[in-house]
């Protein structure tokens, strides 16, 4: 088993978690986006979100982020949530929401997913402001 996998066990993420670490789901960026926001959190993390909005729905989105791998896993697991969703299903999602789509992250990475989620809320309230 890899390192870093054995390590993320141990740390208590999930399988479905680490697989997304591993894969890189949905990081990346997108080529002339409706919108793209940058968000740093109080832990120092910085997160990056680009969304290509339709017709009110969010069609493809990715991220960036400098920070840890509860970032990383929470940003993963957010886009897949919002892919297909309209803005306002999207902004509804909270933090729990996330943690528990993710099947289990470490109980002091909780508050990775908050970074993922406001980056999230940010990005469509500043999409919402530009219409
Ligand atoms: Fe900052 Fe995880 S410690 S997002």
């Amino acid at each position: 088993m890899n390192e870093v996998k054995s390590l993320m066990i141990k740390s208590g993420y999930s399988d479905k978690a680490i697989n997304y670490y591993l894969q890189k789901i949905n990081v990346g960026e997108l080529k002339d986006p409706s919108i793209k926001v940058i968000y740093t959190g109080p832990c120092g993390d910085t997160m990056e979100i680009f969304l290509a909005i339709s017709s009110n729905v969010i069609e493809d989105a990715k991220f960036q982020a400098i920070g840890c791998a509860g970032a990383f896993v929470s940003g993963s697991a957010l886009i897949e949530m919002i892919k297909g969703k309209t803005l306002e299903q999207s902004e509804k999602i909270q933090e729990i929401n996330v943690i528990d789509y993710l099947g289990g992250i470490p109980e002091a990475k909780i508050h990775c997913a908050c970074l993922a989620v406001r980056t999230l809320r940010m990005a469509i309230e500043k999409f919402k402001g530009s219409e």
